[in-house]
């Protein structure tokens, strides 16, 4: 194996940034910095920060605010909510990357369990673009029953069981327009874990058991998951510390390591670690990385997964003390460098959404 590896225009499907009402968890600025810091050339945002993403106010504000303080590209979901905003998607389609809807509950308000709600959302969104889903368990099968009805490609977040890896096994078999994603913790952690963890290992979905972790491997290897997503989901030290911890851990930074320690140990091949973190998400978004983007990562020099070392504004998490190899060395955005292993090089606001279609929705 090369000692360094160049993968192009690496994106991360799935990440909560917060800003706006929470930034006192965390801000556009310095997420977007931490997914340079990963490596990664793009993040989708998710919808489910207050004020949530579920109108187009709502969505004018976080465009703003992200669009002034991002030092990586980006796109944002908006999201289906419950007094039914689909009457506002011919508004928002042409700037945003899809749309999200929460089947079950998680962090934020965000929660359609009504199937009949459900399938209202998917009949108006447009049969072409992205639905992501937040679905565990059975309700996986909901959502199936509603990609076969009216065929919107469908993006399984955060998949995370050797059930529900069945469900969207059988369903790809079928030929349906789905795509799968899981995420690091489920893949480099266990229940075991999330004992020792305490709050910090609390996340939805939860961390599973051996056997569940094993199917995922078994996935990414047979090539039902299409990508890793870091669900990338930063809370304060103190709110992890409450009574009543809220559920998500921070993974941009450590997702790439992490992968390249699996290709180290034989788990991974680089073909395939490129393809869920590059390939795959690339044509799940019909995005082609633009001339000169790509990142450089050193896959033999090994450190510690240290807390003084992350950039992410919550300032922890759940893999530390993990030894890993796979230190980010350059990410190059355009022909220009914008991160060279230590610092941040792009300014504020240099960051573009990718699903910007000139404002005038579709
Ligand atoms: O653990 C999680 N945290 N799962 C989610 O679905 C949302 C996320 C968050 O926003 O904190
Ligand atoms: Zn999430």
């Amino acid at each position: 194996m090369e000692r360094q590896l160049t993968i192009p225009g690496m994106i991360d499907p799935h990440v909560h940034l917060r800003g706006l009402d929470w930034s006192h968890k965390a801000t556009f600025a310095t997420e977007t910095g931490a997914a340079l810091a990963g490596g990664y050339w793009a993040v989708l945002d998710m919808p489910n920060t207050p004020p949530t993403t579920t109108t187009p106010a709502a969505l004018d504000s976080k465009l703003d605010a992200i669009g002034s303080q991002a030092v990586c590209d980006w796109g944002v979901y908006y999201g289906a909510s419950q007094n039914d905003n689909a009457v506002t998607y011919a508004q928002v389609i042409g700037r945003v990357c899809g749309l999200k809807i929460y089947n079950n509950a998680t962090t934020g308000t965000l929660l359609i369990d009504d199937q009949v709600q459900r399938a209202h959302h998917y009949r108006r969104w447009p049969k072409d673009r992205v639905i992501a889903v937040h679905a565990e368990g059975e309700t996986v099968r909901d959502i199936l029953a509603l990609v076969v009805q009216y065929r919107v490609p469908t993006h399984f977040c955060h998949i995370s069981t050797a059930e529900e890896i069945g469900f969207l096994r059988e369903a790809k078999a079928q030929g349906l327009p789905v795509s799968v994603g899981v995420t690091p913790h489920h893949l480099f952690l266990t229940e075991d874990d999330a004992r020792a963890l305490g709050a910090l290992g609390r996340m939805k979905p939860e961390l599973k058991r051996r056997a569940d972790q094993a199917a995922l491997w078994r996935a990414i290897e047979d090539g039902v998951v299409d990508v890793v997503e870091s669900d990338h989901a930063p809370h304060t030290l103190a709110e992890k510390a409450s009574d009543d911890p809220p559920y998500g851990v921070p993974g941009l930074e450590t997702t790439l390591p992490l992968l390249c320690t699996a290709v180290r140990a034989g788990r991974l091949t680089v073909d395939r670690l490129i393809e869920l973190v590059a390939l795959g998400p690339q044509r799940l978004f019909d995005l082609i990385p633009p001339d000169g983007t790509y990142t450089v990562v050193d896959v033999e020099t090994s450190f510690a997964i240290e807390r003084s070392r992350l950039r992410t504004q919550c300032g922890w998490s759940p893999f530390e003390g993990m030894r890993v190899s796979g230190r980010v060395c350059e990410v190059w955005i355009r022909g220009r460098q914008v991160f060279d292993g230590e610092h941040v090089l792009a300014a504020p606001g240099s960051g573009i959404n990718l699903f910007d279609q000139g404002g005038q929705g579709a």
